[in-house]
């Protein structure tokens, strides 16, 4: 898990290219027939963004003015990322989950791969997010070319009431994430 919310950032610089994901550019449906697309936030489930941040209410507070895309699979929303604005042309991922029987088999990173492209091409300065400090999560990001700015020491343990464990450690301290659309001239 890693979501978040209570969070001010600013800036980063963009690295590494994101890795090739043929028919995400391209358009948005690949041979599985996955279609993303922006959504509503009243389409997003509750349920689906809890596995990703066990906080309803902190969820509320992101949710709320967002901007949401979701990944379908034969009409089925498989996946969802829930992105708000920072303010000053930086936008935030908030939440990013793919329903568990749909993990482990290409929709997140198409879902990534498409809300890093959307940003670029709408004008954001960045992009930026918080994650734990280990995790397969954590290489999820940095594969697109999230660039570690700093460190918030006791996030998960000053933000939520419940300890948060991933493969058996308690996650305590978030890394804060970003991706910078470099622009010539601007
Ligand atoms: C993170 C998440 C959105 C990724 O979506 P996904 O569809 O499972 O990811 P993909 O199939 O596109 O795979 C992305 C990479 O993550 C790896 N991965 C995904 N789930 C994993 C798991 N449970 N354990 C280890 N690696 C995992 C994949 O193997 C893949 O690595 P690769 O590029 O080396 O092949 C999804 O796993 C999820 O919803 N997790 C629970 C919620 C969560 O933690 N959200 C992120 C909050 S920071």
């Amino acid at each position: 898990m890693t979501g978040n919310c209570l969070v001010q950032f600013l800036g980063g610089d963009r690295g590494e290219k994101p890795p090739d994901l043929p028919g995400v550019r391209a358009g948005n449906v690949h041979k599985q027939m996955t279609i993303i697309k922006q959504i509503s936030e009243k389409e997003v489930p509750m349920s689906m963004l809890l596995h990703a941040d066990p906080s309803e209410k902190c969820i509320e507070l992101y949710l709320h003015g967002s901007k949401c895309f979701g990944a379908f699979v034969e009409d089925s929303l498989v996946g969802v990322c829930v992105t708000n604005s920072n303010g000053a042309d930086a936008w935030e991922i908030y939440n990013i989950v793919v329903i568990p029987e749909k993990q482990k088999q290409g929709f997140g990173k198409k879902l990534l791969e498409f809300v890093i492209n959307y940003f670029e091409e709408t004008g954001a300065k960045s992009l930026e997010l918080g994650t734990g400090t280990f995790g397969y999560q954590l290489l999820f990001y940095q594969r697109f070319g999230f660039r570690v700015e700093s460190v918030r020491r006791n996030f998960f343990v000053d933000n939520y009431s419940e300890p948060i464990y991933e493969e058996g450690i308690q996650l305590k301290d978030m890394l804060r994430l970003s991706i910078k659309y470099d622009r010539p001239g601007t």
